[in-house]
């Protein structure tokens, strides 16, 4: 079954019809399909299945803990990148030895939290951020298992503002200087290096910008243990990329079979960071149509949602498909319009020019693949509430974070004495 698809007349998450998340919890609002992302990640974990390898759930792609939660259970691990996404991983169950901290500035207050925790490992990016670690880690008497995240150079050939692992990029410790990052972690009393770690960006679509950047990283580990070094974990980062449109990504069994074949023979635990790939096609954003506005040149659809809840296609021109929830009738013509939010920015745009059969205010639309990087990425501006989120699992769902009200954000605010 796919979980989402038109089913008598009206587009569906499982066996649930959008129409009736709407009605329920009005619009707009993330909606997720349990089975996709067990299945997602059920196939990611079977393609690894022959490897040393844990598969560290990306956070930052979608963190509310219902998701981490089904994730967890299926023994996923973490990728964190702040306290609160260490706090959540925690929260839904990841064991702390599953969890890697990675990011390229942690705080010292993190630090402290991730080696209390006593996680299996944070992902270091420069010098300093070494030395400041290791005097943390010395303070509390422990000793950080570090790997170092290096940068490969090599063009991820995805958006600019999603590459990563180019020289001009602010990740990671240049390759080429690597060797005495790790001679310089050596001689620190605080931290254990024993690994290496690369990202060079999300949403690849092809293998060869991986293959490279493996290649590298696993020469350097080979060059690490000749210059003395217990290294015997690599980290790959995420990446890999899903459809939007009519991108060919390549499968996680294809991704595992290069991983295999980039790590032959090293004998390293290979850990892998995805988050898009995960659960980027298990979510879309329900939205209503408030107004369609004729102008003398274009036609708009002004819908409910805006780019504060889905910030993807302003932020990084990002294509994502919509769909009526209402199946259009066979033999319907589209046309182009413009859909677009009630921000007061032209960069409120969710699809320009694109074919719909035309659209009437009150029409429910669903915005698809947004289970990655969308309600983690929305905030609350033009005072816009926070979206909410729901859970579908077969024929029920649930509410996994409510809609906050506008009351409830003013209350967030404080007036200086002058103006009481
Ligand atoms: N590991 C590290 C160190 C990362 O920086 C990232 C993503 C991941 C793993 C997960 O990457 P994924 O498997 O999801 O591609 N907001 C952007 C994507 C930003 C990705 C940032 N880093 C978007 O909406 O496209």
């Amino acid at each position: 079954m796919t979980a989402f698809a038109y089913r008598a007349g009206w587009f569906h998450a499982e066996a649930v019809s959008l129409a009736r998340v709407a009605e329920a919890v009005g619009t707009p609002v993330y909606c997720y399909a349990g089975s996709v992302l067990a299945d997602g990640y059920r196939a990611f974990a079977a393609a690894f299945a022959g490897q040393d390898a844990g598969i560290c759930y990306a956070l930052k792609a979608n963190s509310n803990l219902a998701v981490v939660g089904t994730l967890a259970r299926l023994g996923a691990g973490a990728d964190v990148v702040s306290e609160g996404e260490l706090m959540r991983a925690l929260a839904a169950g990841i064991p702390a030895d599953r969890i890697v901290f990675s990011g390229v500035g942690k705080t010292r207050a993190e630090m402290k939290a991730a080696l209390t925790a006593g996680i299996f490992q944070l992902n270091v990016e420069s010098l300093p951020e070494l030395e400041a670690l290791s005097q943390v880690a010395a303070g509390l008497g422990v000793t950080a298992p570090v790997a170092l995240r290096v940068n490969p150079d090599i063009d991820a050939g995805t958006h600019h503002k999603i590459s990563t692992g180019r020289k001009e990029n602010k990740f990671g410790i240049d390759i080429d200087h690597a060797r005495e990052a790790y001679a310089f972690a050596a001689g620190l009393p605080g931290v254990r290096a024993v690994g290496v770690a690369v990202h060079i960006g999300s949403q690849l679509t092809s293998l060869a910008p991986f293959r490279a950047a493996f290649k590298k990283a696993a020469h350097l580990v080979q060059a690490l243990r000749a210059d003395g070094h217990a290294i015997d974990r690599l980290d790959l980062g995420g990446g890999l990329g899903i459809v939007y449109r009519e991108e060919t990504p390549p499968t996680p069994t294809d991704y595992a079979a290069l991983v295999a074949e980039a790590t032959q023979g090293l004998g390293c635990r290979v850990l892998l960071e995805p988050g898009r790939a995960l659960v980027g096609n298990a979510g879309v954003l329900l939205t209503r149509v408030l107004y369609v506005k004729t102008g003398l040149h274009r036609r708009f659809v002004i819908v409910d949602a805006a780019m504060n809840d889905l910030i993807r296609p302003s932020l990084y021109d990002a294509w994502h498909g919509i769909l009526p929830v209402a199946e259009p009738m066979p033999g319907s013509v589209a046309e182009p319009f413009d859909v677009v939010g009630p921000v007061c920015e032209t960069g409120d745009t969710f699809a320009v020019q694109r074919p719909l059969v035309a659209p009437r205010p009150g029409d429910l639309m669903a915005v698809l693949s947004a289970g990655a990087y969308g309600a983690v990425m929305a905030s609350t501006y033009n005072t816009r509430p926070l979206v909410p989120e729901v859970l579908v699992d077969g024929d029920r769902f649930a509410v996994i974070r409510p809609r906050v009200d506008c009351a409830a954000l003013l209350a967030l605010d404080r007036l200086p004495s002058w103006l009481e």
